[in-house]
């Protein structure tokens, strides 16, 4: 279908139909490096696993969401899509899916009303399966009690917030209906909150500040995958960087990568630039902001803006103002400026574009096959936290290799008969 020939969906809310032209170019640019996912969709297209079925997503509404959109379409569903951040949504893209005839709920901008409205919108289609990336939709569906479920069968969670949120509802005993967790699987999160993270949050920080950041020091509040890509690429930038933990663990392997460790009430005396990704509350509290030298940049590339004490920036500025698009420069009492990026919200989406689509591929490979597994499924699934099946991690991986052009060595029969034995030891 081309762009001049638009079926708005019933119901969609976006800022400007209008745009639907470069939404377009952009979904198709991304598509060009979703390869893994492109396969998917032509097979969907032929097995149709998700026909008949309502699908309601709540997603960062990027080119890359659109390709996975489509795909799901494709399958045969019916889907409707809202934000999972009032920043992260490109309405260009949010225009070019509704012009393909994708019902899309989402502004970028938008007030908090309106994203909660907006996802209301799509629980009212009243979906048969949800698709999340930090868990709102779910969290909102329960919050209406149980007559609100609807046909509600299972769902499925992009993000590491999502599934620690799910997994607080599972150990409650409230969650009433299955959700695999597709950060889970090693092809998702060893590469979208890695590589992902750390190159996009780079980007967004670039974006915003224009900053050099070699010689710099980078103070990275988190060493999960996230922050382990973040710090890693920040030291590709030639950015000297500090690293804060609380997990012990986590803490030595930063210590053993090389990185500076220390608590962040030494480190945010030295931080030119602090960023954080710990998925945790008041990071950055009011104690390291009353610490930070002037002109401290800080961001944060979780998946809420609750990483930073925002509440308490507010009260020690005696005065904000916008510097340049979402840079925000706060004045403390003695004169010293804090630069707060995208309002505290997730930087990457905020400031940039998300992950590359061609990390993307395989976290969308991962939530396009996870929803035909829970299509196929939901009977026989415990309402609870599911894994994504071992099966479809191995498949994501051998379709990116394959579009990669990059073949692998296989066990000989020897070495299989020698990996399942147990009598042959030291010769
Ligand atoms: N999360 C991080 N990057 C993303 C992207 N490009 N699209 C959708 N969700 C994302």
């Amino acid at each position: 279908m081309t762009d001049s020939e638009t079926v708005v969906p019933s119901g969609s809310d976006i800022t400007d139909p209008g745009l639907a032209a470069e939404g377009g170019r952009r979904i198709e640019w991304a598509g060009s490096e979703m390869p893994v996912l492109g396969l998917i969709r032509a097979r969907f297209e032929a097995s149709k696993p998700l026909e008949g079925m309502r699908v309601g997503a709540c997603l960062h509404v990027t080119a890359e969401t659109a390709n996975l959109m489509v795909t799901l379409r494709a399958a045969g569903a019916e889907v409707h899509l809202c934000a999972s951040n009032p920043l992260s949504t490109q309405d260009s893209v949010a225009a070019g899916l509704v012009a393909r005839g994708i019902s899309v709920y989402a502004r970028r901008g938008e007030d908090n009303q309106t994203y909660y409205r907006h996802l209301e919108m799509v629980l009212a289609t009243r979906p048969h399966f949800t698709m999340d990336d930090g868990g709102d939709l779910v969290g909102e569906l329960h919050r209406r009690g149980p007559e609100a479920m609807g046909d509600i069968r299972g769902g499925t969670e992009e993000t590491t917030t999502g599934v620690i949120r799910l997994r607080a509802m599972a150990a409650a005993g409230v969650l009433r209906f299955p959700v695999i967790s597709v950060n889970d699987a090693q092809t998702k999160h060893l590469f979208d909150n890695r590589y992902g993270t750390g190159q996009s949050t780079i980007d967004g920080l670039i974006r915003a500040t224009n900053l050099l950041l070699a010689g710099r020091t980078m103070v990275i509040c988190g060493f999960g995958w996230c922050g382990r890509g973040l710090a890693s690429r920040a030291r590709g930038m030639g950015a000297q960087v500090v690293v804060t933990e609380v997990e012990p663990v986590r803490a030595l392997e930063a210590v053993m990568e090389g990185y500076r460790v220390m608590p962040l009430a030494e480190a945010a005396p030295i931080a030119d630039v602090i960023i954080t990704v710990t998925g945790d509350c008041n990071v950055v509290d009011r104690r390291h902001l009353e610490l930070v030298k002037d002109g401290c940049v800080i961001a944060n590339s979780g998946h809420f803006n609750s990483e930073i004490n925002l509440a308490a920036l507010d009260a020690l500025s005696q005065k904000v103002r916008e510097v340049r698009p979402e840079v925000a420069e706060h004045t403390l009492p003695d004169g010293r400026r804090v630069f707060l990026l995208a309002e505290g919200r997730l930087l990457n989406l905020a400031a940039a574009e998300g992950h590359p689509a061609a990390v993307m591929d395989m976290s969308f490979a991962n939530q396009a096959l996870s929803l035909a597994h829970m299509a196929a499924n939901w009977r026989t699934l415990a309402p609870g936290v599911h894994e994504v099946p071992p099966e479809i991690d191995a498949e994501v991986a051998r379709l990116k290799l394959a579009a990669l052009g990059v073949a692998i060595d296989q066990l000989t029969d020897e070495q299989v008969r020698y990996l399942s034995s147990w009598e042959q030891g030291t010769e």
